[in-house]
């Protein structure tokens, strides 16, 4: 049998009709952009948030980036990250012109709250706890201290569309402001690139809106320098299709993180799966001993299962990171895990008799290996 790591074909061929209608009806208008269905996106988007403001925008990164950007940054003003995220966490404080501070993660490969605290300076303004692979960062953990020091909290929530703690609070809706990526791979996805900011602070909501257009308060006036980084209509009706389904498909993700949870191998370290938090699981990692991952993710592909890895390379490892004072050895954890992780397929067309082998080869491949 041949597995995927992912097929987003199926999705698409799901919702067919749907999206074809859509298209139809899009092309028809004439309007293009800055139009009827972003503007609907946006109120049906606010609504599922509970914020005042959902902003659309080209991409996650540029989602993050225009959040910081409202801030006050100085030339030598920090922020926070962990170094185990997408490069795009570390690319958007350095597009706001500050300085990333790597920081180490816990077991449950989010920022390790101690090595948050160690890394706080005077010159720290904000941190960016990501939601990664959609499991919820406890936010009030680090709530306090964040106060204390005047520390800005903004979540990357590219991971975690649909994700809410214990209170049945969203991400995006944790700190200041979220940013949430509407990219193909993510679990609000749409058919090319785009974004979304989610927020309750009007001056956020307003600059970002400017930047997002060129910094145009109107069709010839500029108030600041700013970006071409819309959602288009065809990119917004296809949101807000899939916002539709973002319920049955988040349950889908979990019932499939739920059935490995179960069915995996406990050789496998394997998230801890939460009862009152809702983590969505955009990614499912097991973690394996660090040399014999290699061995058993080549076992899986020599099976067609297709596995990856998130991610091989940490940020403070990165070679544009080079001149960023964090070396290999510094985020222990960060860079254990980089030799220890296997994302397994986990996408809500993902078939039984698919996930029941998958768990088979797996622990097959755990027990010969190890
Ligand atoms: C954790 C994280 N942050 C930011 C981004 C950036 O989003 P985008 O690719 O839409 O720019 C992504 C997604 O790729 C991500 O996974």
């Amino acid at each position: 049998m041949k597995v995927p790591f992912v097929d987003l074909s199926r999705e698409a061929n799901l919702l067919f009709s749907e999206l074809i209608n859509s298209t139809e009806q899009v092309l028809k208008s004439g309007i293009y952009i800055n139009g009827p269905n972003v503007n609907k996106f946006e109120n049906i988007a606010a609504e599922y948030f509970k914020v005042e403001h959902a902003i659309s925008v080209g991409n996650g990164s540029d989602a993050l980036t225009f959040i910081l950007r409202t801030l006050e940054i100085k030339s030598d003003s920090e922020i926070i990250i962990p170094a185990n995220s997408f490069i795009a966490t570390a690319w958007a404080v350095i597009a706001a012109g500050a300085k990333p501070i790597f920081c180490d993660v816990g077991s449950d490969m989010l920022l390790d709250i101690e090595d948050f605290e160690r890394k706080i300076s005077p010159k720290t303004i904000a941190v960016i706890p990501v939601h990664l692979t959609g499991r919820v960062f406890e936010i009030p953990k680090i709530y306090n201290i964040c106060q204390k020091f005047n520390i800005q909290i903004i979540e990357d929530a590219a991971q975690s569309f649909g994700a809410h703690d214990d209170k049945k609070n969203k991400t995006g809706t944790l700190g200041l402001a979220g940013a949430f990526s509407l990219h193909p791979l993510k679990n609000l996805s749409i058919y090319g690139d785009g974004g979304l900011i989610t927020t309750n602070d009007k001056n956020i909501a307003e600059k970002s809106k400017l930047f997002r257009n060129h910094g145009l308060i109107d069709r010839d006036n500029a108030a600041l320098w700013g970006y071409n980084s819309r959602l288009d209509e065809l990119q917004a009706a296809y949101a807000i299709i899939k916002l539709s389904k973002i319920e049955e498909f988040t349950s889908k993700y979990i019932e499939i993180a739920s059935f490995y949870d179960k069915y995996l191998s406990d050789l496998f370290v394997k998230p801890e799966i939460r009862k009152d938090f809702r983590d969505v699981y955009h990614n499912y990692i097991v973690r394996v001993p660090a040399n014999l991952r290699n061995q058993i993710k080549e076992f899986l592909s020599t099976n067609g299962i297709g596995t990856a890895i998130h991610y091989p390379v940490p940020l403070h490892l990165q070679e544009c990171s080079r001149n960023l004072d964090c070396k290999k050895g510094d985020l222990p954890n960060v860079e254990n895990f980089a030799n220890s992780m296997i994302s397994l397929p986990i996408y809500p067309t993902l078939k039984n008799e698919e996930l029941k082998y998958i768990v088979e080869t797996a622990n097959n491949a755990i027990k010969k290996f190890n």
